[in-house]
C-alpha cells in the first residue's frame, strides 16, 4: 500500500508552481515509487508530485493496456518517470480530447492540447533523457506538466461534465 495519498482538490500544492528537483537521492526514488503506486491504485495514466502534496517537479506516465481514446488507438506506454520535465511543441496545432484527473474525481473535460511535442527531463539518477510524443501520450504529458505549474485541466477545458456513470475512468 502506498504510504502517500492524493491530496484534496483544494490543497495549495495543486495551485503552486512546483520547485525543481536539485538532489537525486533515495527520497526522490521513494517519492517516485509512491507516485507510481497511487497512480496504479487509482487506475490513472499519469500523476504529478503536487497531487500527493509534494511541490516538486516530478511526473509519471504509464498506459498499461492498449486502448482507444477519442477515436485514437493508444499504444501501451511503459512507465516513464520525468524529473524537471520541459516540453515544446513539434506540431502546435491544438487537438481537443477528453481528460480526467485523479485530483478531480467524477468529472471529465474537453481540453485542447498540442498534437505532438518534444520533451526533455532527467531520470531518477539525474541523467538527461528526452523524447517525442504525440496524440494521447502527448496529452498526458501536457496534463502532468500543467500540474507542475499549478494548472488544472478545467482551466483549459472548453467543456467540463460529470463522468458518464457507465464509463467510469
Ligand atoms: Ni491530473
Amino acid at each position: 500500500m502506498a504510504t502517500m495519498i492524493l491530496v484534496p482538490e483544494q490543497h495549495p500544492a495543486l495551485r503552486a508552481v512546483a520547485q525543481p528537483v536539485t538532489v537525486f537521492d533515495d527520497l526522490l526514488s521513494t517519492l517516485a515509487n509512491n507516485m507510481v503506486e497511487v497512480m496504479r491504485d487509482a487506475g490513472g495514466v499519469g500523476i504529478a508530485a503536487p497531487q500527493l502534496g509534494v511541490s516538486q517537479r516530478v511526473i509519471a506516465c504509464e498506459v498499461r493496456q492498449a486502448t482507444r481514446r477519442d477515436q485514437e488507438a493508444v499504444p501501451v506506454l511503459p512507465l516513464m518517470l520525468m524529473v524537471n520535465p520541459t516540453i515544446e511543441a513539434v506540431d502546435d496545432s491544438l487537438v481537443e480530447g477528453w481528460e480526467g484527473c485523479l485530483s478531480i474525481p467524477g468529472y471529465r473535460g474537453l481540453v485542447p492540447r498540442w498534437q505532438s511535442l518534444r520533451w526533455h527531463a532527467f531520470d531518477l539518477q539525474g541523467n538527461p533523457i528526452s523524447g517525442e510524443a504525440e496524440g494521447f501520450i502527448a496529452r498526458i504529458i501536457q496534463h502532468e506538466v500543467d500540474h507542475l505549474n499549478g494548472v488544472l485541466y478545467p482551466d483549459r477545458a472548453t467543456h467540463v461534465e460529470p463522468l458518464p456513470a457507465e464509463n467510469p475512468e
